[in-house]
């Protein structure tokens, strides 16, 4: 594993956060890290997506106001039109410096640190005084970790991802089945990993080999040929990268050629035309008047931009490795519910994964990128390593014995609720009810049988919803009658009793996880008018019980797309 490139940038009005950051510069140079030292107004911020590791040392002044040194970039981090998550890719620790005697003692650093957070960024440590710097190497320098604690005690994290063998890979719907959903397992034997029932497990896919060979062909380039990238004004090094790199391996592990393209990438594009053609029409794409037909051609279709690089293929040939970095952008780490316990499954992660594939107009169909990659990964034949680390989830289940739990998981939303009854049936609780929903009893019911002697042992009450097996097609002359479909709401509202009792009566807490769409509103609806029918409550006061329970961390849903 190699060192990671280091970036310190700090905010200081009377030198004490300069010299501090500039020290902790020397100290990382003595560890071997690639450093950069700035003052925050020097550095180009909109670059921030491009880091993996920045350390932010500043001061506050004032009644709680940053230096002047980083007062441009306070005003950039703070706009209300940055995505929640930008920072996703970077890893930062905040070191904040300031008298304890004022009443605003480092609300800069603070207030940086929620941004940061808000912004999606992992924040490797508290934020820290003096301690940091210490705290901050044990992480960042694993060599000087072994001197000093076993390996195994470092934590996986984006910039230094866990290689988990595959232990296996089965698809879960029968084959006849229109989706295919992959069980995954996945050994963290040696990462120190641990994680709690409604945690995530983040990776980052690779592109598919044909894709990467149709790119090379595309661009001309030999995907052996070593290439040494050096930063420029706009695009840092990415620390991910080995250095020299090959063709191939920037190609497969980190240029996003299967996302959709935006209108910069147009822009950028039009820059290289020199076909006439290729280059009006590129123009028109980049241009505010072409936004229609841009969105017809790219978004609504879904094409990605190597469809697109195939489109242009004068353009594309005249494309160089110097500007991969700046078309395209790095591939994103995705997030899965964590499916398992380490109770139940010591040194494993499982997750469930639905493989993600339809079709719009155009002849191919679109592929997710994680879940398809996923799916290619066969571990028998041979071994295969999945980079990961895990995340805090959303979902927070109670940690006292007695409380009882709802969950209401259709699909693939059934995983958080695998690894927390897991978990609770390894404890002996056995207050958990389930409602799941899937198409079809013989079809999509994940891990039936696994449910089955949970509710013979006494762990578990379940309800099923199979949506489509009572569909029953009756032809009646040439009319057919399709009965309605059941889904996890409507078992919710038919059991208001029980609902109510546990929840009104016993303190239970309820969960739903599972694709976003009308589910989540559906359920909290039913969950509502079981209050009204079971506790007799009016329409408001089951409302009003409904948002106490989301206050209090009652009620929690996570829900994907
Ligand atoms: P369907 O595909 O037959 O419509 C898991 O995907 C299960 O969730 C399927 O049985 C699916 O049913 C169901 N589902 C689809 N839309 C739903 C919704 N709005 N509310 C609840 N369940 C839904």
């Amino acid at each position: 594993m190699s060192n990671p490139a280091l970036l310190v940038l700090y905010g200081s009005q009377t030198g004490t956060a300069q010299d501090t950051a500039q020290r902790l510069a020397r100290q990382a140079q003595r560890r071997r890290l690639r450093v950069r030292v700035m003052p925050l107004d020097d550095y180009n911020v909109a670059n921030l997506i491009t880091e993996s590791l920045v350390v932010f040392v500043c001061s506050t002044t004032g009644q709680g106001d940053p230096p002047d040194n980083m007062k441009n970039f306070w005003r950039f981090l703070f706009k209300k039109s940055l995505p929640a998550g930008s920072l996703s890719q970077l890893d930062c620790a905040i070191l904040g410096l300031g008298d304890s005697s004022y009443p605003k003692f480092n609300f800069v650093a603070k207030k940086l640190h929620k941004r940061l957070l808000q912004l999606g960024a992992c924040v490797l440590l508290p934020v820290g005084l003096g301690l940091l710097r210490c705290q901050l190497f044990t992480r960042l320098c694993p060599e000087e970790v072994q001197l000093r604690i076993p390996m195994d005690q470092t934590v996986p994290s984006q910039s230094h991802p866990f290689p988990a063998r595959m232990v296996f890979n089965r698809r879960v719907t029968e084959p006849s089945h229109f989706q295919d959903v992959r069980h995954i397992e996945l050994d963290v034997t040696g990462s120190n990993i641990e994680f709690a029932a409604g945690d995530v497990v983040m990776m980052r896919p690779c592109n598919a080999p044909e894709d990467v060979q149709q790119f090379c062909q595309l661009l001309k380039l030999d995907p052996e040929t070593r290439f040494t990238l050096s930063p420029t004004d706009n695009t840092a090094v990415p620390a991910r990268l080995p250095q020299p790199c090959t063709v191939r391996h920037l190609v497969e592990s980190y240029l996003d050629i299967a996302a959709v393209p935006r209108r910069s990438f147009f822009e950028l594009l039009s820059t290289f035309a020199t076909n006439e053609l290729e280059q009006e029409k590129l123009a028109e794409f980049s241009s505010a008047a072409g936004q229609d037909e841009l969105h017809n051609y790219c978004n609504r279709p879904r094409r990605t931009m190597l469809e697109v690089l195939a489109d242009f293929p004068h353009t594309t040939a005249e494309l160089k490795v110097d500007y991969l970095l700046d078309l395209f952008p790095e591939i994103q780490p995705r997030s899965f519910s964590i499916a398992s316990s380490l109770r139940a499954h010591p040194n494993r992660i499982q997750v469930l994964v639905a493989v993600v594939c339809y079709k719009t107009k155009l002849y191919k169909p679109r592929k997710g990128l994680c879940s398809s990659w996923l799916a290619s990964l066969d571990p028998a034949q041979g071994d295969v390593y999945v980079p990961l680390w895990v995340k805090k989830g959303s979902l927070k289940f109670p940690s006292d014995k007695e409380t009882p739990v709802i969950m209401v998981g259709p699909g693939t939303g059934v995983a958080p609720f695998r690894s927390v009854l897991q978990e609770r049936t390894a404890e002996g609780r056995t207050a958990n009810v389930l409602f799941f929903g899937c198409r079809s009893k013989s079809k999509d019911f994940y891990f039936r049988t696994e449910w089955e002697e949970m509710m013979e042992a006494g762990f578990l009450t379940l309800f099923t919803a199979f949506s489509r097996d009572q569909v029953r097609n009756t032809l009646l002359i040439i009319v057919f009658v399709q009965e309605a479909k059941v889904y996890v709401q409507h078992r919710v509202r038919d059991n208001g009793e029980l609902l109510w009792d546990l929840i009104a009566n016993k303190n239970a807490c309820f969960y739903i996880a599972g694709n976003a769409k009308q589910m989540p509103a559906s359920v909290c609806d039913a969950l509502k008018e079981a209050f009204q029918q079971a506790g007799g409550v009016s329409a408001e006061e089951a409302e009003q019980m409904l948002a106490t329970m989301e206050k209090t961390g009652r009620f929690q849903s996570e829900t994907w797309s």
